[in-house]
């Protein structure tokens, strides 16, 4: 199945861009079809409409702000957040009827990031307590259109096996193939996982981690927030803390905006930020240029043909289930489309 394929999915947060893209005026964006225009207000909030006015229905991107509102640049119409039209100038004397409304979206800031979501969200934003610690340090790392499935990403998030041959260039070794156990507990919209991973420790990694052995071991504690939102909190022996978190917003069946931050309790003068994005920056073009192989079509629900498996996929195959739950749970798929 495709993302598309299931509307519970248009029930969730997704990164539309960098809160920064919004400095110098409104922008276009579209999640599931969905056109909208997304502006920032003087107090810093965020808002997003159909990007369609409800009068010529000209793009309301293609306009600017004033004060709150969003101004139609074809005939100054003003919007505001819920898509309202306050202000008619060519009836100055009068309250715009009610029926002057556009379609309005859910948009919220977090992480440097401006969040949207289609239909009300089941779950917030996930909550990451070390953004806001102030011994750690929140480092923006990637912000980019990958040619892959969202579904191919979460089963990445949760496929020890692949390091040993994909990452040999960074932390993996083919000499040990057979990844170890994981923990897995579900929760509402996910799953956590934790386990113990001994991995090559090779130049590029003694830069990052500040370790000087060959080897190292990485304990992984994963909180994968279904869909779209995995953290990836690693634990070195030196005591060195590297979250990793990534969040994945579908463009299409086979688009993927691809956003990563990381977060450490380290400081600039023990690892310096363009150290710790190099090596990240390393090990996401290792997977992107093997997951922007696969095909988009990801079979998730029972009916679907099976691809071949193995032990190692268990962890994975719970990831397709607890998918496969959420879409059960919310609605099924929609009926297929009729050419
Ligand atoms: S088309 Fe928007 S104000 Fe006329
Ligand atoms: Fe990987």
């Amino acid at each position: 199945m495709k993302i598309a394929d299931a509307p519970v999915f248009r029930r969730f947060w997704y990164p539309a861009m960098p809160l920064a893209a919004l400095a110098d005026g409104p922008k276009p964006f579209a999640l599931f079809g969905e056109e909208m225009v997304i502006w920032q207000a003087p107090d810093g909030s965020v808002a997003a409409v159909r990007d369609e006015c409800c009068h010529r229905s000209a793009k309301l991107s293609l306009g600017w702000t004033q004060n709150s509102h969003i101004v139609c640049p074809y005939h100054g119409w003003q919007f505001d957040a819920s898509g309202q039209c306050r202000i008619i100038p060519q009836m100055p004397d009068q309250t715009p009827p009610e029926s002057a409304y556009v379609r309005p979206y859910f948009a919220q800031t977090r992480y440097g990031l401006v969040w949207v979501a289609v239909e009300q969200p089941l779950a917030p934003i996930p909550d990451l307590p070390e953004a806001d610690d102030p011994s750690y340090r929140l480092i923006q790392e990637f912000h980019e259109v990958w040619e892959m499935s969202l579904f191919r990403l979460v089963d990445n998030w949760f496929d020890l096996s692949h390091v040993a041959f994909v990452h040999q260039g960074t932390q993996g070794d083919t000499s040990r193939p057979v990844p170890p156990e994981e923990t897995i507990e579900e929760t509402e919209f996910g799953l956590t996982s934790y386990s113990e991973v001994l991995v090559a420790n090779r130049s590029e990694g003694k830069l990052y981690t500040g370790i000087e052995t060959d080897t190292t071991v990485r304990r992984r504690l994963v909180t994968w927030w279904g869909p779209n939102c995995r953290k990836l909190h690693i634990t070195y022996p030196n005591g060195l803390q590297h979250v990793i978190f990534t969040t994945a917003t579908p463009l299409d069946d086979k688009r993927i905006i691809f956003t990563q931050m990381c977060i450490r309790n380290d400081s600039e003068a023990d690892v310096p930020a363009a150290d710790a994005i190099a090596f990240d920056r390393k090990v996401t073009l290792e997977d992107k240029i093997i997951l922007e192989s696969t095909r988009a079509d990801v079979p998730i629900m029972p009916w679907e043909t099976p691809e071949q498996g193995m032990p190692a996929d268990r962890p994975a195959m719970r990831a397709r289930r607890k998918l496969r739950d959420i879409i059960e749970a919310h609605g099924g798929m929609q009926a297929p489309h009729t050419a």
